[in-house]
């Protein structure tokens, strides 16, 4: 389908782009932040926003899916279409914490545009990417009074925090939900204006651990020297979780890393790379290293598993006083890759921490919802489709890409639906500082992404 409704559905999206970001700023203002602890109600009113949006953009059956723990997932159709294919559309509403709030040029919950780019948490990852399908839909619907396939639309309310109660909602929810392909609007471009399909995202297996040694915290003259201190205890737990290279160093975890074949590698090693833009993307400062040993950055990026301590927590900068504290905590993530299983890799952190803890202090370790790893091919007519619509939709030729991070949906609903293809394609770029201080989606890159996927309802709808 290249002609009049294809047309029509593009010319409609160029007269509304503007109040689709209208709508965009006006989710960027509801704090929906999935982390426990913080306030439950933004969570739950952003739900009903997305649903509102979903009805007004003519989307039929909208519903607010609950599970019994957690937050609900927002469901809408639009099945006019039959002998047509039907595409699962996915993003995420909810939010990572602001962060640092006085780090932020603009507050994190008031979107401001500056420079051709939409601050605000949220922005990019990943309401950018709720709007993204709702622009495209729309654009049909309104401009061509029709769709060229059927699309099902699920936003989800808790992926940040690791989407613990998805496989329960999409199990029960399953024939609802079923589909001959996803496509999944929360990943980012390899470069600003550089449309990118995204073909494997790590894993992730995150745990807290907490040190104790004392009941109480204690003066550190009068009672320093006989005492183990639970900071330096964690420390020296921590500092064995690395190699001298930065490499994840507990024993028998890189025993399933799977080798890149040659041509993976080859794919790699076309990936243009220029380590000043490099340095710049990644704020790495001047004077530090590049880690990891040999390989080029996007084999350790996508396919080698790493460490990250999140934060780690023993008294305050403020309340630094001159004590031994009683305990000490860090939130630990391992990033896992093809063939590496998250159950393994957890017992494996948890045996390691406990048997590298010294002095006979307490450690408690507590798991989080893991997320497996995910690779496909990218060979067949959906990702010709998808190609050619990112290309259109950007006027540029996209790249084939992979990603260090995690979205625990597409593993799990391509396996519910019978292994169908999955697209992801995104509005993030490096420099849009996801789940950091400072969060911005560049708007053009936003559209092309919008118009991208008014394209690829074009191209699969032609297929049949
Ligand atoms: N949008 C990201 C994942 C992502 C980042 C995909 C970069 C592709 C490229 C997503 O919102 C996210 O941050 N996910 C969490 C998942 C975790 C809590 C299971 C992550 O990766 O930390
Ligand atoms: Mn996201």
């Amino acid at each position: 389908m290249t002609g009049k409704p294809l047309s029509t559905a593009l010319d409609h999206f160029s007269h509304h782009a503007k109040d689709h970001l209208q709508d965009l700023k006006d989710l960027v203002r509801i704090p929906s932040i999935s982390f426990p602890g913080f306030d439950a109600s933004p969570v739950m009113a952003c739900a009903e926003a997305v649903a509102i949006l979903l009805r007004k953009h003519r989307l039929n059956d909208v519903r607010v899916l609950g599970t019994t723990t957690g937050y609900p997932s927002v469901f809408g159709q639009w099945i006019g279409a039959p002998g047509r294919p039907t595409l699962l559309l996915y993003a995420h509403y909810d939010v990572q914490p602001a962060g640092r709030e006085d780090l932020w040029k603009t507050p994190p919950f008031e979107p401001s545009e500056r420079e051709g780019r939409l601050y605000g948490r949220g922005a990019s990852d990943d309401k950018g990417g709720v709007m993204m399908h709702l622009a495209a839909i729309s654009s049909w619907l309104q401009g061509a009074g029709r769709l060229p396939v059927n699309v099902k639309v699920l936003i989800e309310g808790e992926e940040e925090v690791g989407s613990g109660n998805l496989e329960q909602l999409l199990k029960e929810h399953g024939r609802l939900l079923a589909a001959d392909a996803v496509v999944i609007a929360d990943s980012e471009n390899f470069e600003t204006g550089v449309p990118s399909l995204t073909a494997s995202l790590r894993g992730i297996v995150t745990v807290t651990v907490e040190v104790r040694s004392l009941s109480s915290s204690v003066h550190s003259g009068t009672w320093g020297g006989p005492l183990p201190d639970p900071v330096l205890a964690l420390a020296r737990m921590l500092a064995t979780l690395v190699d001298d290279q930065g490499r994840p160093a507990i024993p028998g975890i890189l025993g399933k890393v799977r080798p890149l074949s040659s041509r993976d590698r080859a794919s790699l090693e076309s990936l243009p790379f220029k380590e000043a833009l490099y340095r710049k993307q990644s704020r790495v400062l001047d004077s530090v290293n590049i880690i990891g040993g040999p390989g080029t950055v996007y084999e350790k990026m996508w396919y080698r598993p790493s460490i990250a301590v999140n934060a780690i927590e023993a008294s305050s900068r403020k309340q630094a006083a001159n004590i031994i504290n009683d305990a000490a905590w860090a939130r630990v993530g391992i990033r896992i890759v093809p063939d590496m299983d998250p159950l393994e890799t957890l017992g494996l952190l948890k045996d390691h921490l406990v048997k590298q803890a010294p002095w006979g202090v307490q450690v408690t370790v507590n798991p989080e919802s893991p997320s497996r790893w995910w690779r496909t091919d990218t060979e067949g007519p959906i990702f010709e489709a998808a190609l050619a619509a990112l290309e259109k939709g950007y006027g540029r030729k996209p790249v084939v890409t992979g990603a260090g991070g995690s979205i625990p949906f597409v593993r799990t609903i391509t396996e519910i639906l019978g292994g169908v293809p999955a697209l992801l394609f995104g509005v993030g770029d490096p420099y849009a500082a996801n789940h950091s201080e400072n969060e911005s989606l560049v708007i053009a890159d936003w559209e092309s992404s919008c118009k991208s996927l008014i394209y690829l309802f074009a191209e699969l709808g032609e297929r049949k």
